[in-house]
């Protein structure tokens, strides 16, 4: 079975509905409020489990009871938690989340996270090269994402890179990944430049990946840009959209589907992840994707 290694942060989502967004001093009160299971590392690694992959996290919890929870949450989606950092005396990773307006506004506060350091990669590196595609993204420290990305890279695995939250990246990062996903604001920040979508595209062929929500996905062959549509969906909540993508896109790669093909599935799953509320509580089963991809394999 395709095996998949998420180096990621876990956090649990604290979540406020509301119509209106308060202006700086301003109180106002919201429609409802919940907690659910979050961090772009423990929904990537959910999101790829969902869709069959054989998944292992490497992240950092508190000795909290939102620790306790999100491990076992992690534990009931099939995922692998034996390397677990278990922190003493550090909250596990909180995100405060506004709903409003079928958007969201997003703080993460790191916590434990920032204990998926240098440190504890050197203590689990050797473990990571026993997968066929390693995730990451961008709510653990920097130095610890470019310490292990070096060392995948010499050791030619497959690295998938969600950059968020985004912040100006080194250049031998960048060359480093094999792929490369931010959002259309994102791609701006990382790459540090001004230029437009299809001047960054052109200079990443088949690495730079931009994920533009309903607009669908962009890419350069080394000929073309290429855009893979989205699916039409009623949107709930998009908070997990772009984690379900790169989780179903890392699973679709380990496959060893071509990126077209990849970038196809992980749109579904991602447009899908998006009819329900929480990061999670959208992210679809295998079947239901396949449902769809074959459809759209067969047009
Ligand atoms: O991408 C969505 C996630 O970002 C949330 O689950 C929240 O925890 C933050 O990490």
């Amino acid at each position: 079975m395709n095996s998949i290694a998420v180096v990621g942060s876990i956090n649990m989502d604290l979540v406020v509905e509301t119509d209106i967004s308060p202006k700086m001093g301003q109180t106002i009160l919201g429609n409802n409020f919940f907690m659910s299971p979050g961090g772009k590392g423990a929904n990537q690694a959910v999101a790829a489990a969902r869709l069959g992959g054989n998944i292992c996290i490497f992240g950092s919890l508190g000795r909290d009871e939102n620790g306790m929870q999100m491990k076992s949450n992690l534990q009931k989606e099939g995922i692998e938690i034996k390397h677990i950092n278990y922190v003493e005396n550090v909250p596990t990773g909180v995100a405060v989340i506004e709903l409003c307006s079928n958007d969201n506004r997003i703080i993460v506060v790191q916590g434990a996270n920032n204990f998926t350091n240098i440190t504890y990669l050197e203590k689990v590196k050797e473990e990571l090269l026993s997968f066929d595609v390693i995730i990451m993204q961008m709510e653990i420290p920097i130095e610890a994402i470019e310490y292990i990305v070096s060392f995948l890279y010499e050791n030619k695995k497959t690295i998938v890179l969600n950059p968020a939250p985004a912040l100006p990246l080194k250049k031998e990062l960048i060359e480093k990944v094999t792929y490369i996903t931010p959002n259309e604001h994102e791609y701006k920040i990382i790459l540090n430049t001004e230029e437009n979508m299809e001047e960054a595209l052109r200079r990443y062929p088949n690495k730079l990946i931009v994920t533009q929500g309903s607009q669908g996905v962009k890419y350069f062959d080394g000929a073309n840009i290429i855009t893979v549509p989205c699916i039409k969906v009623e949107a709930i909540d998009t908070t997990g959209a772009g984690d379900t993508f790169s989780g179903a896109f890392s699973v679709a790669i380990s496959e060893g589907r071509s990126l077209f093909e990849s970038i196809s599935f992980a749109n579904i799953a991602a447009g899908i992840s998006v009819t329900q509320k929480g990061a999670q509580g959208g992210m679809p089963k295998r079947e239901a994707v396949d449902r769809v991809f074959n459809i759209t394999e067969e047009k």
